[in-house]
């Protein structure tokens, strides 16, 4: 199993060796390894299970670092990359020779981004590559926010864990896109789009279910994020669990309400229906309503608005069949 560690020294020489380190992020864990190496990436879709066509993100220690892998970078990009790094906005960029295709999963395009996270940012600097870090969870499941789930899923894959306690937002990053020069939204994030639209003025919506043949964001098709007990996502959790009786039902509720107390498996994302709140929480209570002994998970529907559109995302796709 891999080891939990906090030196980041042990980190850099793992990685110097071309092996994978998993890394906190202010997201999600990442799985790590050096971005410009064919063989670490390759041993990162092997540990991960993962599709060759599903892309990597780059992660760099800021945005000087980002010329060394990408070219011909939108104004809007640097506009945004400005306003939001280090901070959970990956962006997607015309990548440089240097970069594996095996990184960008055949792509000509590189995602960058510069994770705001003390341990992981004080790593990258003394690196002399950025490193290819997509979620550290085995391709398809719950990603991580703590150190305990990267253990739980990982046997004999990675020497170490980088422990950087749990993860401040919770969910992935915002993934933005060009177009001609105009910011295109690929995924939902931790940034809510409204504040994306914000800067840039104008965001096109180019999300993989719009364009099911070709997606902006390989890998965004397939079932994600998931359980392995069978998910369901309700506007009234407590019904349908009554509905779908005698199955046990562990029900994730948005924020506090008088039904909770009849249920007896239950976890609130955020009481006081926090949206930031309820982001932080929402991997880990899904990992824990997975280990209770129930039959099945409802998790009820998030108000459509900031990062509850981020929120119900990553549900329906956990629900995915
Ligand atoms: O917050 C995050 O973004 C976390 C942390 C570790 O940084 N990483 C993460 O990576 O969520 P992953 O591999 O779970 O998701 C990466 C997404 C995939 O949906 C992939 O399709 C998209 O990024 N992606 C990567 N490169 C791309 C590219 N060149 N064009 C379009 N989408 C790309
Ligand atoms: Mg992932």
């Amino acid at each position: 199993m891999p080891e939990i560690i906090t030196d980041t020294a042990l980190a850099r020489e793992a990685l110097n060796k071309g092996q994978l380190v998993a890394i906190p992020t202010e997201t999600v864990y990442g799985l790590a390894g050096n971005a410009l190496s064919e063989n670490a990436v390759n041993s990162i879709f092997a540990a991960k299970g993962r599709p060759a066509f599903n892309p990597l993100i780059v992660h760099v220690s800021g945005i000087d670092a980002v010329g060394e892998i990408a070219q011909g970078i939108p104004a809007t990009a640097t506009l945004l990359a400005k306003t939001f790094w280090p901070g959970p906005l990956t962006l997607v960029l015309d990548k440089k020779a240097g970069v594996p295709m095996a990184t960008t999963g055949g792509l000509t395009t590189v995602a960058v981004r510069v994770p705001d996270h003390r341990l992981t940012l004080s790593l990258l600097e003394k690196l002399d590559y950025p490193l290819a870090a997509p979620s550290a969870n085995p391709s398809g499941r719950t990603s991580p926010t703590c150190a305990v789930h990267v253990k739980d899923y990982f046997d004999t894959e990675f020497p170490y864990i980088l422990d950087g306690g749990r993860c401040r937002s919770g969910v992935e990053s915002t993934i933005i896109g060009f177009d001609k020069g105009q910011a295109v939204l690929y995924r939902h994030g931790a940034i809510p789009a409204e504040a994306i639209s914000s800067v840039t003025g104008r965001l096109m919506v180019n999300y993989p279910e719009k364009k099911e043949k070709n997606p902006c964001a390989p890998g965004m098709l397939s079932r994600h994020y998931a359980t392995t007990k069978p998910l369901l996502l309700s506007g009234d959790p407590l019904a349908l669990a009554t509905y779908l009786a005698p199955k046990k039902a562990g029900i994730l509720f948005f924020r506090d309400s008088v039904q909770k107390n009849v249920c007896a498996v239950s976890r609130t994302l955020s009481p006081s229906g926090s949206l930031s709140e309820a982001c932080h929480n929402l991997y880990a209570f899904l990992h824990e309503l997975d280990r209770q002994p129930v039959d099945l998970i409802i998790a009820e529907e998030i108000p459509y608005r900031g990062l509850g559109t981020t929120i119900n995302d990553r549900l329906r796709r956990a629900a995915k069949k």
